[in-house]
């Protein structure tokens, strides 16, 4: 008994380390543990045993078919893991979800500004960021020598100057869309909102050379001060909260007459910082822009206003921006905060 016992421990070692195949593995399972296998005939044999050994090979044969359990199951593994079937998937697995991401805070804010100015039946344009100096300037009423240019500074690009619209730029202003639009339109009303990128060669807290402003322009019949106060105000407190002021100070850009700087009130605790902040220009269409724009300053009036998009991310609700920069530094700790 004993010889049969270290037999067949010995040729399993030989038979595991031969098979290739889950299938030979079953076969030789059942070859060894079956039942007509060689453990279950050692079992039979035990008859033929004297009494008093009966007990002890009883318990080698059930150690040996333990052991062989054990090296059958082992190589079961063995054999799953490097078969194709190690590629499984457990799709009940919780699985590694992306992590959503957001829009840029400006366009958040852009996206909002939309939403108010359409409220308002004003509709969006978007006119060229790369513009001719007769739209940016001339046509505003800032003849080439006037030093209020000077308030624009101007990246200019190097291109043959063109016989009419002049030299080519990258639009310092929305305001260069005001013409353009007029002549698209033809006829008033008009009542458009002209939201683009603006480059300046400005870097310090609150200004980076490209940035967004967005132009407010309502020209028809009868408009005055009050439309053009009552629309910005409608804007402001949509857009940071019911008990936002504006105020308007007297300025003097040429395209605007009389010319404000617009002001809001942040003194709310929604805002981040506290006092009057200056939010960008507006004023009534001056005539001869809207000569430019052929449209008859005797029977149509108009505002227009321009603010920095920036400037009112920076301010909105709860949100305390220090430095503008910081929006344009592609630092992923700022952005997944909005
Ligand atoms: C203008 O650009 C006028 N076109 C606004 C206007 C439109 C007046 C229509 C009258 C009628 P100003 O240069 O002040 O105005 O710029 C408006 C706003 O743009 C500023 O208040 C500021 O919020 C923003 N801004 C200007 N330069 C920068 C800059 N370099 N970086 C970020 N924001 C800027």
């Amino acid at each position: 008994m004993d010889d049969e016992l270290t037999r067949i421990q010995q040729s399993l070692k030989t038979q595991l380390s031969a098979i290739s195949s889950l299938k030979d593995l079953d076969a030789l399972e059942i070859d060894i543990l079956g039942r007509k296998g060689s453990v279950n005939l050692l079992f039979s044999k035990l008859k033929d045993e004297q009494p008093e050994q009966v007990r002890e090979y009883g318990e080698k044969i059930n150690s040996l078919k333990n052991h062989i359990l054990q090296e059958i199951s082992l190589k079961k593994h063995q054999l799953l893991e490097s078969s194709e079937k190690s590629s499984w998937v457990d799709t009940t697995l919780p699985g590694n979800a992306p992590k959503p991401g957001s829009l840029h805070i400006v366009t958040q804010t852009i996206e909002d500004i939309r939403d108010i100015f359409s409220r308002l039946g004003f509709i969006h344009m978007s006119y060229p960021e790369v513009e001719w100096e007769y739209y940016a300037f001339d046509a505003l009423n800032m003849p080439k020598s006037h030093p209020a240019r000077d308030d624009f500074e101007t990246f200019f690009v190097e291109t043959p100057e063109h016989p009419t619209y002049g030299k080519m730029l990258l639009t310092p202003h929305t305001s260069s869309g005001q013409v353009r639009e007029m002549l698209r339109v033809k006829t008033p009303p008009i009542r458009m909102t002209n939201i683009s990128r603006t480059y300046r060669p400005n870097w310090d807290a609150t200004h980076v050379p490209m940035f967004h402003q967005f132009e407010g322009l309502c020209i028809d019949k009868g408009i005055n001060i009050s439309h053009l106060k009552g629309a910005i105000e409608y804007f402001v407190q949509e857009f940071f909260g019911k008990e936002c002021k504006i105020r308007l100070r007297p300025y003097d850009f040429l395209f605007t007459e009389p010319s404000f700087e617009v002001d809001i009130y942040t003194g709310s605790k929604n805002i981040g910082r506290a006092g009057w902040l200056e939010l960008g220009g507006a004023g009534m269409v001056h005539p001869n822009v809207l000569k430019e724009g052929n449209i008859d300053s005797s029977i149509y009036t108009g505002w227009a206003f321009g603010f920095g998009i920036e400037r009112i991310a920076m301010m909105r609700g709860g949100i305390t921006i220090p430095d503008m920069r910081i929006m344009y530094s592609g630092d992923v700790r700022f952005l997944t905060q909005f």
